[in-house]
């Protein structure tokens, strides 16, 4: 980091003209420190000493692992470091419920489809049968969407039937499957275990919290607003301490088609314009099949989606629960932290550019003793919406029906209004339009939020929201990571700080003449670390360092998604190192460890995107000339078992 201890220097923080990103990120951090070191008492040690942070004792980085060149666009096959291994663990189609058929490209079937791992797996979640336990447990994976020109030759929207849109259907929502550990080390799934399940756009969900039954959740095949049939979009997620995962409703605007038709005084068109529904006919048609898909003749059916869904996976038959006190938005994570009072967080992000990221604080306090009744914590609290100051400082602005702007005057009758309406509560509050919040996790070594902004190359352009402090590239190709201090280190807090903690990028075509390449690496020397590009999906070892997984980095940088370590703490911080590199046309999802940091499961989602079913970009993973490339979760181990990151 470069240190500038003169406290002119330090206590000022209007941007000089002509001074670079990190530049200001380092005056700001330095001012920080300032304050924090002043606020110890560091007036009674000498000022003259100060000079830059306050430095706390730092965990080692874990990392010894060679990491992995960057691997061009070209390549179709993952690529990992030495000493590793990766085992298949289950593929779009494996027989899922027992008695599940084979899986057939030839013959896709809603029947079949119902019983098999489902399409384009995101977030995975280890839920261990016995507590804390490594060898076993029940994998709860997210299906997102579909690539329906990958799953039939010819593939035409304007042609789909009622029995492909079946398939598609049954092959979006959540499954359930259990893994082991053998002897020797190696994973597999149980086919028939009687935990295995699959959650589909047809299953049954409970519709729970504030917004339960309000009139813009009934429709008239259900005039309850109680129940909706399934989950669709399902892209990050969480888990809770209660052994249920929850699953992040995302881009739900795309299945439901029309909006354009509505009548301009119907206020219901105006909210579904606000979250993006399109005007006219959608990508996969849908609405010519089945009428809940076309807002002209089922307005409400897409009010019934965009929620975070509560999910038991050691109870087969349990019904899954939309939790609308969570709010309505396009949601990916949904990560839970219990506060040292007891009440519960879950930190939310929308994922679309210039949208916000929120935090849910449970009015009740989590009882490890009831067990799966904590899940009422989820129905009842505050939902708030989060500010980035310039300075580095953040408030948490709830919202909540009556306060402020969020009046009957302008739209907000009821909490229910707000819970259903939350982008639009959102704007009237003054949050911060940021560049795609995707997921966010906490450290559980320095108890600080990192939060991936993926990118948005719309930032400061003609016509759209400038840069800020919190999003300070213009044309942000690469993305950019956010760590977030909660104030007392406490998930309940109403106030908090911020930094940039990375500028993802490759620093060797960085360009003076172009400001929206320059990188930033936690003040790391930009020559040693790997190029990352479009952060989505992270998560912790129990070391503390951030793992990242990346979508969209064959735009932002030229080389295939991937996956990298960056330690937080210590001489190490921010030094990323690439672990893996996905197959051609993939993205990586996940990561999840097993507790014990020995296994690593990552999603290997969309495969072959790019391409058709008789021509995919890569046929991964069977690399069979009769088969078309799956999207699959795979398992990393170490090839002595080591933890993962080792040498
Ligand atoms: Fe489905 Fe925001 O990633
Ligand atoms: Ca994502
Ligand atoms: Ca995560």
């Amino acid at each position: 980091m470069t240190t500038r201890s003169d406290r002119e220097e330090v206590t000022t923080h209007e941007a000089p003209a002509g001074e670079t990103i990190s530049q200001v990120i380092e005056r700001r951090m330095n001012r920080r420190s300032f304050l924090q070191f002043a606020a110890l008492g560091a007036a009674a040690v000498g000022l003259g000493q100060v000079a830059g942070k306050v430095t706390l004792a730092a965990p080692a980085a874990a990392s010894g692992f060679d990491a992995i060149d960057p691997v061009g666009t070209f390549s179709a096959k993952p690529v990992l470091p030495q000493n590793y291994t990766s085992t298949m663990l289950v593929r779009w189609g494996d027989p899922v419920v027992k008695g599940a058929p084979a899986f057939d490209p030839k013959k896709l079937t809603k029947a079949a489809q119902e019983q098999q791992f489902g399409y384009n797996c995101d977030f995975v979640g280890f839920v261990p049968l016995k507590e804390g336990a490594s060898d076993t447990g029940l994998l709860v994976v997210n299906h997102e969407y579909t690539n329906p020109e990958l799953m039939w030759k010819g593939y035409k929207a304007s042609k789909t039937t009622k029995d492909m849109v079946d398939v598609e259907l049954a092959a979006h929502g959540v499954s359930v499957v259990e893994v082991q550990r053998g002897s020797n080390g190696a994973w597999k799934y149980l086919p028939d275990s009687k935990y295995n399940r699959r959650i589909t756009a047809y299953t049954p969900v409970k519709i729970s919290g504030p917004a339960a039954g309000n009139d813009l959740l009934k429709t008239k095949a259900e005039p309850t607003g109680t129940t909706v049939l399934g989950t669709l979009n399902n892209c990050a997620g969480g888990k809770t301490p209660w052994g249920t995962i929850l699953t992040a409703e995302e881009n739900f605007h795309q299945y439901f088609a029309n909006v354009d038709q509505l009548d301009d005084k119907d206020p219901v068109k105006a909210l579904h314009k606000r979250y993006g529904l399109p005007g006219k006919g959608t990508e996969r048609n849908w609405e010519s099949v089945y009428e809940r898909f076309d807002v002209t003749k089922e307005p409400n059916e897409a009010f019934r989606f965009g929620w975070i869904v509560e999910v038991d996976p050691s109870d087969p038959n349990s019904t899954p629960v939309k939790h609308t006190a969570l709010g309505r938005f396009k949601h990916e994570a949904a990560t839970i932290s219990i506060g040292p009072k007891g009440q519960l967080a879950a930190y939310l992000g929308d994922d679309e550019r210039f949208e916000y990221v929120y935090k849910f604080v449970s009015k009740g306090t989590y009882d490890k003793a009831k067990g799966k009744a904590n899940s009422a914590l989820l129905s009842d609290g505050t939902l708030y919406v989060a500010k980035f100051n310039d300075d580095g400082t953040g408030q948490w602005i709830p919202l909540v029906q009556g306060q402020g702007q969020l009046t009957e005057k302008n739209g907000f009758k009821t909490q229910a209004d707000v819970l259903i309406k939350t982008r639009l509560a959102g704007d009237l509050v003054g949050a911060t339009k940021m560049d795609r919040p995707e997921d966010m996790e906490l450290n559980p070594v320095n108890k600080k939020v990192y939060l991936a902004l993926t990118n948005n190359t719309q930032r400061g352009t003609e016509g759209k929201p400038g840069t800020d402090a919190a999003n300070p590239r213009a044309v942000n190709r690469a993305g950019h990571i956010i760590e977030l201090t909660e104030a007392g280190d406490d998930p309940a807090a109403t106030k908090f700080d911020w930094e940039i903690f990375l500028l993802c990028g490759d620093p060797a075509k960085e360009d003076a003449a172009k400001p929206e390449t320059e990188t930033y690496f936690a003040g790391y020397d930009k020559t040693k670390v790997s190029p990352i590009g479009a952060p989505d999906n992270v998560a912790f070892d129990n070391e503390g360092n951030l793992w990242i997984a990346t979508d969209g980095a064959p735009s932002a940088i030229k080389y295939n998604d991937a996956l990298h370590l960056v330690p937080t703490e210590g001489r190490e911080r921010g030094h990323v190192q690439q672990f893996f590199s996905t197959a051609g046309g993939s993205e990586v999802c996940g990561p999840e460890f097993t507790p014990d940091n020995k296994a690593l499961f990552l999603a290997i989602q969309h495969p072959g995107e790019g391409g058709l079913f008789d021509q995919p970009t890569t046929r991964w993973p069977d690399n069979n000339r009769n088969l078309p490339p799956r999207p699959s979760v795979i398992v990393i181990t170490h090839k002595q078992g080591k933890v993962i990151g080792e040498a």
